[in-house]
Parts: structure tokens; C-alpha cells; sequence
């Protein structure tokens, strides 16, 4: 990986453009995830302690191009500054004069929020006489972002090659994290997939096939497989027109010597309530009106065998439906064993994507992971074998 880090810039009264993630989850103007924001607090604190001026830039939501007052990063500042301990400035807008004479007000170790740059159009499209206007405010642009870095825009992609570029604390965190775990793997090396849909995962499903020493499927897309092979699943889930699909998935993992491991047994139910009664079944026998919740205890078991069998584990989407008990069993066990072995030196466990982050909350690991991302659709995206154009940007 051959890209610069901020220790290696020269930061003393530099202006340094830092792309962040803050796209956070957010009620009635409050922010209630502050994960991200933590997330990029070893990277502002580094360019702080090197005396640079450090200029934050960051997109909320989909706006479009067009100023959407309640897509604004304001509500930022305030839960920002109090996990940084220091005073953040805001500039309502992102170039111009408003941007301008915020950052020529900022003294070395000063931070500010520049306001979201989706509100003008030259952002998603990577437009030059945006990526300029937004250039002239800096010395040196850091990413930070990992988890924006799937754009090709003028924040992630234009800015890197205007300034001197460099990768933030959490990006390089996420690429070292990302390599260990599908670019050099130590092996056997083993993935974990859930998630409700096939249709969403399909390229990630052949590219980890070829890649990975084992597959467990988890989740609701495991139903679309098990109907694939000819059992019955009731009421579940299920992508009955992705059956061929789920077949190639299990020629392609033969043919390349991936283990795939799906369900042996399930928790069913006939609702998706929380407490609902829930029954343990072999795979295959099942009600009409029952629906499989979660996988079931043997499968856990053999899960929990296999990972303690393996040196590697990425691990992207839930078992079952983690959010209702008591359908979170087979996730959380899953996961908590997996913490287990990475607690006692025996597996490297990297996980993140879209639910991932909130299944092993719930289960109370994060911590214990060796890495959990803060990416969504970026993390996919590499674990799908994409070059991710923010991160090429970098190491040009
Ligand atoms: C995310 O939340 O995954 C990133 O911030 C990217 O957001 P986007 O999907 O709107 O580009």
C-alpha cells in the first residue's frame, strides 16, 4: 500500500483539508451514533499537536446539489467539540467567502467545520472548478474518510490531486485492518456473510468464494440458498427467483476450495415480534406459516468450530434478526466466540458494512474485535474485490 500518512507532512501552519466521515445517524437534530465523530479524533489530535490548521470536510446525507437546511453539518459542532475537548468553528458554506475568512481566522491547532460539501452540485461531480475552489482554502489534504472513499468526488477524489495528499489515522487504521484480513491474510481464513438480501451481496459472494479458505451464510440470504438446494422455508424470506444464483455461488465456492458452511438448524416463528414463541427446527421441516428468524444452536456450534479452526475472520452482516429477541441468540453467540479467540490471541477479526457494526454492539464486542469498520457501502465495496477511487487517489 503505497501512500503517504500525516506522519510523514509537513504540518506547522499548514491549512490542512481533512476529509471526515460525518455522516452520522441523526434524530430531530441531535446526533444519537457519535462513532464516527470518535473516529477521526486520532487524526484532528496528530495535525493539532503538528501546529496545523485543521479545516474538516464532510458531507451529511443526500442533498443533491442544493442547500438542504435540515442536511446541514451544524448539528456537528457541538457533539465534535465535546469529543475533541476543544472549541470547533463552523463557516456556513464550504468555498467562497463565508469558508474563506473562517479558515484565514484559524491560528495553528484551531479546528473547523466547513458546511456540507453535497450542498453544491461540483461535489458528486467531481467537478475541476469546485475541487479548485475547495483547494484554495488548504496546504495539504488528508482522507480520513475510508468510508466515503467509494465516491469518485471532488472532496474525496479531486482534492488528492491538487494538494499534497495524505492518509488520516482511521484510513490507514481501515486499510491496514482490510489487507490483513482479505489482502494478506494468515490462513485458514474464514468469512462470515448475513444480511437479509442475496440481490445485494451477489458480487460480494463470488469474489469471497475465490479468496477465502471457508463461507458461512448466514442471515436471511441463507434461506434463498437452502431453497436453492430443495429445502422448504415456509413463510421465510426468501429470493426464490436468485435460486440458479445461489447454485453458482456453490459450484463457484467447489471449484475453488471454499468450505461453505449454511444453516443445519433454525429458530423459527410464525411473527417477526419481539418474544414471539420461537422453535427450534432441522433444516427443511418447517410450517407453511412459519418463518426462520435465526440459525439454530447446532449451527452456531459448528460456526464457532470452524472459527476456532481459522487465523482470519471477516465477518459482514448479521445471523438472524439481532434487533428482536430472542432471535439475537445465534449473531450474538456467534460473535461473543469470536471475541473470545481474538482475546486470546488465536484469531484476527475483522468485521464491518451496513448492520454489522450495530449486531456486534449488541453483542457487546466491537471492542474486542481486532477492527470493526465504520464503513457501509465502502466496506462492501472492498471486500467485493472494487478498487475504491478515494483510496487509489491516494497513492497516486
Ligand atoms: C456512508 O454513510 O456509508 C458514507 O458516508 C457514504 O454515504 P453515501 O452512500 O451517501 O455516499
Amino acid at each position: 500500500m503505497n501512500f503517504k500518512t500525516i506522519d510523514q507532512a509537513d504540518l506547522a501552519g499548514k491549512r490542512a483539508l481533512v476529509r471526515v466521515d460525518f455522516n452520522v445517524p441523526m434524530e430531530a437534530g441531535r446526533v444519537t451514533d457519535d462513532t464516527r465523530l470518535r473516529a477521526a479524533v486520532p487524526t484532528i489530535e496528530k495535525l493539532r499537536a503538528g501546529g496545523a490548521k485543521v479545516i474538516l470536510l464532510a458531507h451529511f446525507d443526500r442533498p443533491k446539489g442544493k442547500v438542504v437546511p435540515s442536511m446541514s453539518l451544524k448539528p456537528i459542532v457541538e457533539p465534535l467539540s465535546q469529543v475533541l475537548g476543544v472549541p470547533v468553528a463552523f463557516a456556513e458554506d464550504c468555498v467562497g467567502p463565508a469558508a474563506r475568512t473562517a479558515v484565514n481566522a484559524l491560528a495553528p491547532g484551531d479546528v473547523l467545520l466547513l458546511e456540507n460539501v453535497r450542498f453544491h452540485p461540483g461535489e458528486e461531480a467531481n467537478d475541476r472548478a469546485f475541487a479548485d475552489a475547495l483547494a484554495a482554502n488548504g496546504d495539504l489534504y488528508v482522507n480520513d474518510a475510508f468510508s466515503a472513499s467509494h465516491r469518485a468526488h471532488a472532496s474525496t477524489v479531486g482534492l488528492a490531486r491538487r494538494l499534497p495528499a495524505y492518509a488520516g489515522e482511521q484510513m490507514r487504521r481501515e486499510l491496514e485492518a482490510l489487507d490483513a484480513a482479505l489482502g494478506h491474510p494468515e490462513r485458514p481464513v474464514m468469512g462470515i456473510v448475513g444480511g437479509s438480501k442475496v440481490s445485494t451481496k451477489l458480487d460480494l459472494l463470488k469474489h469471497l468464494v475465490t479468496k477465502l479458505d471457508k463461507l458461512a451464510i448466514g442471515g436471511g440470504m441463507a434461506n434463498t440458498f437452502l431453497y436453492a438446494q430443495g429445502h422448504d422455508v415456509g413463510a421465510s424470506y426468501c429470493e426464490k427467483d436468485l435460486a440458479e444464483t445461489a447454485r453458482d455461488v456453490i459450484r463457484l465456492a467447489g471449484q475453488n476450495n471454499c468450505k461453505l458452511f449454511l444453516p443445519l438448524d433454525i429458530v423459527v416463528a410464525e411473527k417477526i415480534a419481539p418474544g414471539a414463541p420461537a422453535r427450534i427446527r432441522d433444516v427443511g421441516s418447517i410450517d407453511d406459516d412459519e418463518r426462520i428468524l435465526d440459525a439454530g444452536p447446532e449451527t452456531v456450534e459448528r460456526l464457532c468450530r470452524a472459527m476456532a479452526n481459522s487465523k482470519t475472520l471477516v465477518w459482514n452482516g448479521p445471523l438472524g434478526v439481532f434487533e428482536m429477541k430472542p432471535f439475537d441468540k445465534g449473531t450474538v453467540e456467534a460473535a461473543q466466540y469470536a471475541a473470545k479467540l481474538v482475546k486470546a490471541g488465536k484469531l484476527v477479526a475483522v468485521a464491518g458494512g451496513g448492520d454489522t457494526v450495530a449486531a456486534l454492539n449488541a453483542a457487546g464486542v466491537v471492542e474486542d474485535f481486532t477492527f470493526v469498520s465504520t464503513a457501509g457501502g465502502a466496506f462492501l465495496e472492498w471486500m467485493e474485490g472494487k478498487t475504491l477511487p478515494g483510496v487509489a487517489a491516494l497513492s497516486q
